[in-house]
Order: structure tokens, then sequence, then C-alpha cells
């Protein structure tokens, strides 16, 4: 099954005091997903943005809104995060206390539906719910922040996900999130990775050139 390759800029490594700008450079050069990091200070220990953040960005670009909500029992917040402008929103199956309640509220709101995996965490949380969702984030640092390194054993982790889902047969989505950049993105679309979420990567003094040269990579690999 060919699926698209997509990268998802995370503006949590923008530069907030030009946010706008920096989100017209990652669009205009060709992201098609802009990541957006949820933390809440429990679930992860830092605390980045919230809705309002959100809303005011919806009115600077139609492209899809990848909402990463880090925080605890997600549940409360689907509504609030929907009705700010997410086209898809994702949550962490350790901080979800009824993941399939929370993954048809995702639905019911016409959004894309995904859940994200911390390293430690087996892919069999999946089970009972992999037929239900739109995407699985597999995080390939410890959420929290940014910049950090890629670990290594989630190649494998995500190697495993893909050979499952192909063998259900599911076009599913498996976006990885955490130390992506020129050195490892190669090995993560080929063990089966469709959407590379990168945040330092994207965002530094290029922020064009450098979604370009991620998106050709990208593409070669598809
Ligand atoms: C980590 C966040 C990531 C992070 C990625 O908790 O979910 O999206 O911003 O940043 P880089 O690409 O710098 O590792
Ligand atoms: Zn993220």
């Amino acid at each position: 099954m060919s699926r698209k390759n997509i990268l998802a800029p995370s503006i949590l490594a923008a530069d907030f005091r030009h946010l706008e700008d920096e989100i017209q450079a990652a669009v205009s050069a060709g992201a098609e997903y802009l990541h957006i990091d949820v933390m809440d200070g429990m679930f992860v220990p830092s605390i980045s943005f919230g809705m309002p953040v959100i809303s005011s960005i919806r009115n600077a670009t139609d492209c899809f809104f990848d909402v990463h909500l880090m925080i605890e029992d997600p549940d409360r917040y689907i509504e609030d995060f929907a009705a700010c402008g997410a086209d898809g929103i994702t949550v962490h199956a350790e901080a979800a206390k009824h993941l399939h309640r929370t993954i048809q509220s995702i639905k019911s709101r016409g959004l894309k539906a995904g859940v994200a995996l911390n390293p430690a965490t087996p892919l069999c949380a999946l089970d009972y719910v992999l037929e239900d969702i739109d995407m699985v984030l597999i995080m390939t640092v410890n959420p929290g922040f940014g910049g950090q390194a890629y670990i290594p054993a989630m190649t494998e982790k995500i190697r495993s996900l893909r050979e499952r889902a192909d063998r259900l047969g599911l076009d599913l989505d498996i976006e990885v999130d955490g130390g992506i950049k020129l050195s490892t993105i190669r090995q993560v679309l080929r063990a089966g990775a469709n959407v590379c979420v990168a945040g330092s990567a994207v965002f530094n003094e290029d922020t064009g050139e450098s979604v370009r040269t991620l998106l050709k990579i990208m593409q070669e690999e598809a």
C-alpha cells in the first residue's frame, strides 16, 4: 500500500514573537500539517499553550492542524480543541482514562483521531482501538520538550506497528515525533512511518529551506 508522506512542523520550536511569519514560511515551503503540542504541566513537566493561541493562528492558515494533547484526562477538552480549529486530535493512551470513549468523541466531531504512545508503552496498548483510529503517534523521545535525541529502539516499534496494520489491512497513518531531522528521517520512513513531526529541524534561521530539504527526502523515500 503506498501512502502519502507528510511533514508536520511542530510550532513548539517556532519563535513565538513571529509566529504567523514562521507558520507562513513552513506552509509556503510545502508543509501540509502544522503539529501543535499542547502540554499541561501534569502529564508532562512543561506547559506550552492552549486554545487561545490555536484559535488565533487558525486565522493565519488553512493547513491541517494536527493537535497533540499531552494532557491528563483529555476527554475534558475535546470539545474546546475542536472548537478552536483542530483538524485532528491525538491523545495519549497513558493519559486517557476512557480511551475508547475519547476516540469516539473526537470522531463524532468529524475530526481525525490519533493515539500517541510514549517510548516505553507497548503496542498492545492499541489492542481493541486500532481499527477505530486514523493515526498512531509513536513518540520517539519522551514527551515534554523539543530538541531531544531520537531513541533508536523506536525504529523497531514503528516497523512492528506497520506490519500489524498491513496484516489487518488498515490504512493507518503512523506519525513519529521527537528527534526527527536529516540524520534520522530516512530510518523512520523506511520502518513505515509516513507523518513526520519536526520542530528544531524546521524552525531555524531558514525555515523554508529546512522544510524543502526534509520534503525532498520524504518524496525520495515514498
Ligand atoms: C515533544 C513534542 C515534539 C517536539 C519535537 O514533547 O511532542 O513535537 O516539539 O521537537 P523536535 O523535533 O525538536 O525533537
Ligand atoms: Zn508532538
